[in-house]
Formats: C-alpha cells, structure tokens, sequence
C-alpha cells in the first residue's frame, strides 16, 4: 500500500460559526480559532478542515457563498485568515478549505447577473429551465423539501436549488464555470492551504434532460438523476489535472449515495481525482425508509456489515474517511452510546472504534470532549432544514408535532452547532455576547477546561488515540478483519500488518457481554495499547467479561 502523509493524519473539523467568539457578537470567528490553536496543537491533531468561512448571506450557515475570494465579515477578514494559516503552519498544522461548488448564494455576482435576462453571459452558468403545465421542471425535491425548483418571475423560467431556494446549482455542463472554479481553487492553493474538503461534490454532473424521478408525487426523490452523475469522473479529472495534481494535498470529497464501486473511482490509486471521499452508509443506519427522520433503532449488527464493506471494500484499492461526527449530524456519544451513566466511558469506546479502523479519522469539534444532543424549544433551532422540514411535516402536513420533535432531538443539525464548551462561565466561555445559538445547557459540567484539568477525561483519551496512530504503523496501514461477526453487544476486529495484529474490542452496549477470543489468533506476546477501564496487563484475553462500553486495544505477536 502507498505510504501518504494524509493516510497518517488526524483530521480536526472546525464549523467557526461555533467555535469560538473573540469580539462579543456572538457568532465565532477567525481570532477565536488563533486564540485556540495551542488547545488544538495540545490534542494533537495534524490537519484543520474548515467549515465555509467566505462571503454568505448565511442562509445555510456558509454553505451559500456569495464570494468565494473573500472572508465573512463575522468572522473577520483576509489578514485575519492569513494570521490563522501561518498559525497553523507554524505549529506543523496544515489548513484543509471547504469547497463549496455543487451551488452558489443566489447573492453571489454570478446569480446576480444570471437571473437579469435569458441572454444575460452569466444565464448559462446557472440550470434554468421552462416549467411544465404550471409546474416545475421536473418532480425533483430538494434535500431541504419541497421542490427543488424556483420559479423566478423577471424571465419566467425555473432555476434548479438541490438545497434551499438560495442556493442555485452551478452548470458544471458550462466549460466556462468549471474554468472559474479551476482558477479560484488555484488562488486559494498558492496562497499555501493544504487540500480541500469538497461540498457533495457527486452531485456536479446531472443526467441530461433532467428527468423525472420515479414515483406520482408532486415532489419525489430524484438522486439517481444526480447522485454520482453521468460526467462526473471527467469533471473530477478535470479538475486534478488542472489543479490538484499540481500540489501535494489533502482531499476529501462529500459524496452522498456513492457505493464502494464509485469510491474506488473517485479515490482511486493513481490519483486521478480524489484522495477520499466521505460517505454516508454508516450514518443511514438508524434511518428508515423515509429518509434521515424516519427513525429506527441501531443495530449493531447492521453496522459492523455497513463498516466491514467498506473497510474491506477500499483495502487496497482506495482510502478511507472515518468520521461519527460532524457539522450534520448530531453527537455521536447521544446517538450510539450513552450521554448519560456511561457519557465518558461510551464517547472513549466511540472513539476507539473510529480510530483503530483503516482510514483518516476525522474528529468534529466537541467530540474530544464527549459533547452530547440537545433539546431545544422549536424557536431555539436555526437550522434551515429542521425549520423546513417542519414547516412540510408539521404545518402543511399536519403531521404529529411530539414525533416531529422527537425527529429533530435525535436527528437535527443543531445538535452539532451549539458552540463549544469551553468553561463553566456564562455561555461556557464561547461569546460574552449572546450566542447565534443557545449552548447546551450541560456546559457547566461538561468543558474544555475540566477536560483538560482531569487525567482520564475523553480529551487526554483522544491525545492518546492520536499519539498511538503516530507510534503504529498497523494502526494506519493494517489489514481489517471483522470477528465474531453475529455478536449484537461486542465490536471486535482486527488488524493485520507483516506478523503482527492489532486486536479491537469494543463493548457497545451498557450491559456486561462477555468477549471470547477466537482460537485461530494465536500470540506469543500482548501489549494493552489503549484501554477505557483500568485493565491488568496479565489478564487473560481468552475470555473477557466486559464492562459497559469498554475499549481494548491489543498489539499480539
Ligand atoms: C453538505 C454540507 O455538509 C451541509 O452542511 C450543507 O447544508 C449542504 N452540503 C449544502 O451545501
């Protein structure tokens, strides 16, 4: 397997809106981060993605840019973001930019001058398309419900928004977009960041003649009609040749619905488009049918198979990107742990699982501290799609309101927005102005500060997860091999390098299952490399009675 610095990195997540507040307006920005870069020097992570922080009128909280050459003004300027790079840098820290060119703001110059007239130069660089019968386009609905169409009266067309209404799809079919693209990407990289995290960017290409989605409702689900489309591996290409094969990065690429055939084209070896991509499989285990808020319980069993293809899936032939958490999902210890009795416990057992896997682990700010869910008042949230799905579930669907929250306490976005927890003052240390979002209310107990002041707090067992991946090379390069395959309490694998393995064992249940140690995996020696229990050395691993979300992690010779 080709060694690469990106495949020995921990990647750290940082959405700025939550981050940290250095001017008192409530909303984080780029001194915050400056101020925290020793904190973040101190875990030990090697590489900073960061949320969108460009020009937006904020109607997705910066995945809606209105210029992708210039910084926020909440969040500061371009002298404030330079400041940050040469921190980083200085550090040893690299800066991984999102890239966010699936859609524009529609307050962005080119949608500007797009929606003017039908012969405007910029109409082209935007999807617009005449509506049928008085209706849309097509029955596409967007992944914020409703269409996923706008009608806009100055030329009577419809324009295509897969988001919301304010972000319009760019037309990757226009040569002239991509070159735009291209160009602004290669700006931001001679400016010395190290990669790209690219926004869903399997969805660039879409099928020509836009057709319908299967189904007879108004607005159905038209993925296949996007979701991995006909050019986007030529776009992608493309794009390397132009632009990344030029620089030594880092990239990511968010691909909803990309199955492991897809991966291995989008991450492949020689390099031709992406490093990795992120994909969602594993984060569609407790939905049902109906999509992210048609909840259905976890199961274990189900999990290890969705990780188990994947991890055997790319082995050899692409990489991994290995994240429970980040600014879309809710907080992993509420989701397949326990944030109660077991909070500490179950975030490191979370965390131990993630981190021993064949990929690039990416921890999401607050993670290292076992940040959990909230449960807020519906004025409370901000989230454009929470209040949009509830406007269709609830107000035009008169679907249950008690479900619907339910819904938005287990699933919502908001859940990983509330700002960090940085201390037990007001507004845990984030702002001393007034938060852009309440902070969960378990601030007082839970911070950075009490991490940092207790020894076996989920931050120093994080440091040392991270540590242990710069120390092992099986931890980064090691083959995985799934054991006791039907165990519905116990996750357990293996890893395999040369003579040696590496042996994973993770209680994900609160109760107390005992661990057989398979007979083919015979040792000489055992070193306990991690553990969340205090554990003897000596004990016998043949069969092991668990404690509730235990972790162990064996090197065998
Ligand atoms: C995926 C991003 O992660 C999410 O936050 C955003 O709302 C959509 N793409 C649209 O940009």
């Amino acid at each position: 397997m080709q060694k690469k610095w990106w495949k020995e990195s921990v990647v750290y997540q940082i959405y700025p809106r939550s981050f940290m507040d250095s001017n008192g307006d409530g909303i984080g920005d780029l001194q915050g981060i400056i101020s925290k870069l020793d904190y973040l020097k101190t875990l030990g992570v090697d590489v900073i993605w960061l949320s969108p922080v460009y020009k937006s009128p904020n109607d997705d909280n910066g995945y809606d840019i209105s210029n992708y050459q210039d910084i926020m003004d909440e969040f500061g300027t371009l002298k404030d973001w330079e400041e940050l790079l040469a921190g980083l840098h200085t550090r040893g820290m690299k800066l991984m930019m999102d890239l966010v060119v699936n859609h524009s703001s529609d307050e962005h110059a080119w949608f500007i001058e797009s929606r003017k007239s039908k012969d405007n130069p910029y109409r082209d660089y935007y999807i617009w398309r005449d509506g049928k019968e008085n209706k849309e386009p097509n029955n596409w609905s967007s992944f914020f419900s409703g269409s996923a169409w706008q009608y806009d009266e100055t030329t009577d067309q419809y324009y295509l928004h897969l988001f919301s209404k304010k972000q319009p799809d760019l037309n990757w079919e226009n040569k002239t977009v991509r070159k735009e693209v291209y160009d602004m990407m290669t700006w931001w990289l001679d400016k010395g960041i190290d990669g790209f995290r690219m926004d869903v960017i399997n969805l660039i290409s879409k099928v020509e003649g836009l057709p319908d989605g299967p189904g007879e409702g108004r607005y159905e689900w038209g993925g296949e009609h996007f979701m991995n489309g006909p050019r986007v591996h030529e776009f992608l290409q493309e794009m390397n040749k132009e632009v990344l094969s030029k620089y030594d990065i880092i990239t990511v690429g968010e691909s909803p619905g990309a199955t492991i055939e897809d991966a291995v084209q989008y991450a492949n070896n020689q390099y031709t488009e992406l490093n990795m991509i992120f994909t969602f499989e594993h984060m569609d285990i407790d939905s049902g049918e109906g999509g992210k808020w048609d909840l259905k319980p976890f199961e274990l069993t189900a999990f290890k198979e969705v990780m188990s293809k994947w991890q055997i899936g790319l082995n050899g032939k692409g990489w991994n990107s290995l994240y429970l958490n980040n600014h879309d999902q809710p907080r992993i210890v509420s989701r397949f742990g326990n944030d109660k009795e077991y909070r500490v416990e179950s975030a490191k057992m979370l965390g131990t699982f993630l981190h021993m896997l064949q990929g690039t682990p990416y921890i999401y700010q607050g993670e290292e501290i076992g940040m959990t869910n909230v449960k807020f008042d519906l004025e409370d949230y901000n989230d454009i799609e929470i209040k949009n799905m509830y406007r269709e579930a609830v107000i035009e669907g008169g679907e249950n309101l008690d479900k619907v929250m339910e819904a938005i306490y287990a699933k919502g976005r908001d859940n990983a927005r509330t700002p960090v927890q940085w201390d037990s003052t007001e507004n845990g240390g984030f702002t001393t102005g007034t938060p852009w979002l309440k902070l969960n209310p378990n601030y007082q107990k839970i911070n950075v500060e009490q991490a940092l002041a207790d020894e076996n707090s989920v931050f120093y067992y994080y440091q040392k997860l991270i540590k242990l991946r710069k120390q092992y090379e099986i931890i980064v390069y090691g083959d995985y091999q799934l054991i006791l395959e039907d165990d519905k309490q116990v996750y357990a694998y293996t890893r395999t390098l040369g003579e040696e393995t590496l042996l994973v064992i993770t209680n994900f249940s609160g109760e107390k299952p005992t661990f057989i140690l398979p007979t083919n995996l015979p040792f000489e020696t055992k070193d306990l490399l991690i553990s969340n229990y205090k554990t003897e050395e000596t004990e016998d691993i043949a069969s092991i009675e668990l404690q509730p979300y235990e972790a162990r992690v064996y090197l065998l010779k």
